[in-house]
């Protein structure tokens, strides 16, 4: 299974993400998780993204593309991935299909998760993160087991730079304006379906679920 989710900062990708993850037993490649790991890292590549995400801009395509170019060739990518961030903008998604076509590992699904931005503002500033592992937690919707601390790894749980209110409007405004246009793209190739991102993380999955045909 070679999947996409695309869908708004917030939406609830990486949630998803870790549920698809398990039940196809092929990993998730997350831009941002990685983007983050190399800030934590003060990695040369870390340092020159890290005024873009704090920000909420997007990183210039080139860094992305590269990065994922290297990252879909490693043999945990062979049978199959969940792409979480990526691609974000068309000439992303371009390269990307030219990358997979090289591969001979095209696309089968984009599932576009939609949330109203309302609601994303709302989830955003209810969310922390592990900082080693990437899982997201909600302070109502999904609580650790243990305050403060993750389920998996025992980490601390922390808030990400780049969910102050002002930095989600300037994402949303940058998914509106450069993201969005994907949606298009996708339904173009005949690969898109929409599943409606509000309602309990069970009933998101089992849409997601049916969307791919495994229900
Ligand atoms: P990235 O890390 O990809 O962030 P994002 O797309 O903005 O999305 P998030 O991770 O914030 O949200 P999510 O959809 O994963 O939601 P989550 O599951 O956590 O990118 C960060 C930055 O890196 C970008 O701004 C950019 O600068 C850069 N970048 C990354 N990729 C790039 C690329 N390809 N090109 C250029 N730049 C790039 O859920 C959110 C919250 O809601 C959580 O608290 C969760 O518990 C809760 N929640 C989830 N589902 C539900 C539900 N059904 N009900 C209630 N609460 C829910
Ligand atoms: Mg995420």
């Amino acid at each position: 299974m070679r999947l996409i989710l695309l869908g708004a900062p917030g939406a609830g990708k990486g949630t998803q993400a870790e549920t698809l993850m398990a039940l196809f037993d092929i990993p998730t490649i997350s831009t941002g998780n990685i983007f983050r790991e190399h800030i934590a890292d003060n990695t040369q590549l870390g340092q020159r993204v890290k005024t873009y995400i704090d920000s909420g801009a997007l990183v210039p395509d080139e860094l992305v593309i590269e990065l994922v170019k290297d990252r879909l060739k490693k043999d945990d990518c062979h049978n199959g991935m969940i792409l979480d961030g990526f691609p974000r903008t068309i000439p992303q998604a371009e390269a990307l299909d030219i990358m997979l076509d090289d591969l001979n590992m095209p696309i089968d699904y984009v599932i576009d998760v939609d949330v109203a931005d309302e609601i994303i503002i709302d989830r955003m500033s209810g969310r922390t993160v592990c900082p080693n592992c990437g899982a997201s937690y909600h302070k109502l919707y999904k609580v650790e087991k243990l305050p403060g601390k993750c389920d998996k790894c025992d980490d601390l749980l922390i808030q990400r730079e780049d969910d102050t209110a002002d930095t989600v409007r300037k994402r949303l405004e940058v998914y509106h304006s450069q993201t969005e246009p994907l949606i298009g793209f996708y339904r173009a190739q005949g690969k898109l379906a929409h599943v409606d991102g509000v309602g309990t993380f069970d009933e998101v999955r089992a849409r997601i679920a049916k969307a791919l045909g495994v229900i």
